[in-house]
């Protein structure tokens, strides 16, 4: 019999057991079992609110502690990342104390409320030097850095356009209730809840944006509320834009909505190049599909690129190629992204100043809509 000797651990507090929380969490689970790791994430802490919901949450997905305050388990000596899985509103109070504390941050999009708070967290993490990163889980599917390394070689020549869109249907009903997506106090609105998807991947693939001209849409101009009555909604249902990147000729277009009835999850993308062209859509991300010129006649057209372990990360996960990867395998390689920069072996590839340039694209495309003109970033803050 082998007694293993323990290996060195990484104290987890998280903060928030909802949709995202539990992604978290099973996340910080499995990321042991399927990536090497130099420390071990151990999950010490779980705050939510009220605390009958924390420590329920936190007995189901195997926490040692629970606390129904939030300011406690920033400071707890014992915790050294602080995950952050709340409502909007909340990510900024949070992350700025976590990192008054010395902790390393990995918060949910979008990084704040408002361009002024996503610009103090981003300053704070830089003047703290801890690590941090923000959830565009997206961006961490193997396909997605292989549709990267394919535009980066000119494998399909240069790229000459790309056409983008996150749509969601679950708004479509005039008669879905008011939640704190629909509060423009909350980020609320179409664009920053998952246009923001979108606009990452079009500069993953594209690099930075360098200037917007958006239009903003209010289509259901007051829904119900939860408790009875009705109240107006002034966030947006839908956006459309016209984004220029600052190493690109054209003008690429993206658009968002949550009105997107029949589409669960349509953050797609067809992107084309002068000698081939890409086509992606995250209801089937296990596929790329792939188009090089040059066929014969009569057998052109694109072809399926099916994910498996030739592909970045995936071969942690499955040796058989095509047996496909489900979104929480997204957060833990999100997961392991943040606790190799932790450990100093890369460093961070969505931190707080990647998630602000993500920001700073939504201000200008408001901007824009609001005064019916182009904007350049360079006229957005920054930090
Ligand atoms: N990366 C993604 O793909 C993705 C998907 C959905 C949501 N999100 C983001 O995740 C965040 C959370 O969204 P969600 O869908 O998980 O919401 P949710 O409503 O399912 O969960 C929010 C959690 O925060 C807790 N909470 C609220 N106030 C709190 C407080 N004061 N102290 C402690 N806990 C508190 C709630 O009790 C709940 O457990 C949002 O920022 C959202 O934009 C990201």
């Amino acid at each position: 019999m082998h007694e293993l000797a323990q290996a060195p651990q990484l104290g987890i507090g998280l903060i928030g057991s909802g949709f995202m929380g539990r992604a978290h969490a099973l996340a910080f689970r499995n990321v042991g079992g399927v990536f090497p790791l130099d420390r071990q994430p151990r999950l010490e802490l779980l705050a939510d609110h009220p605390e009958e919901r924390a420590v329920a949450a936190a007995a189901s997905l195997g926490f040692r502690r629970a606390t129904g305050d939030w300011t406690a388990l920033v400071r707890d000596p014992a915790v050294d990342v602080v995950a952050i899985a709340t409502p909007n509103r909340l990510h900024a109070p949070m992350a700025l104390a976590a990192i008054a504390a010395g902790r390393h941050v990995y918060c949910e999009k979008p990084l704040a409320t408002t361009l002024d708070d996503a610009i103090a967290m981003t300053r704070a993490a830089t003047a703290a030097g801890v690590v941090t990163m923000v959830g565009f889980n997206y961006l961490k599917n193997p396909l997605i850095a292989t549709a990267r390394e394919i535009v980066r070689s000119g494998e399909i020549g240069t790229v000459t356009g790309f056409r983008g869109i996150h749509a969601e249907g679950f708004m479509a009903d005039p008669e879905a209730p008011f939640s704190w997506r629909c509060e423009p106090e909350e980020a609320g609105g179409a664009l920053a809840d998952i246009g923001s998807h979108i606009l990452s991947l079009a500069r993953y693939l594209l690099g930075e944006v360098e200037s917007v001209c958006g239009r903003l849409d209010t289509i259901h101009a007051e829904r119900p509320l939860p408790g009875g009555g009705r109240r107006a909604v002034s966030v947006d249902d839908q956006a459309s834009m016209m984004v220029r990147f600052r190493e690109h000729p054209f003008t690429a277009s993206l658009s968002t909505s949550w009105l997107g009835s029949g589409r669960d999850m349509q953050l797609a993308f067809e992107l084309t190049g002068t000698r081939g062209a890409l086509c992606f859509t995250q209801e089937r991300f296990n596929e790329l599909r792939l188009y090089r010129a040059g066929a014969e006649a009569g057998r052109g057209g694109f072809t399926t690129v099916n994910a498996g372990p030739a592909h970045a990360d995936y071969a942690a996960f499955c040796p058989a190629p095509g047996h496909q990867l489900g979104f929480n395998d997204l957060k833990t390689i999100e997961v392991r992204r943040l606790l190799d920069a932790v450990a100093g072996r890369a460093p961070s590839d969505m931190d707080f100043a990647g998630a602000l340039a993500i920001a700073r694209a939504i201000e200008a495309i408001r901007l824009s809509s609001a005064q019916e003109r182009w904007v350049a970033l360079d006229e957005i803050p920054d930090a």
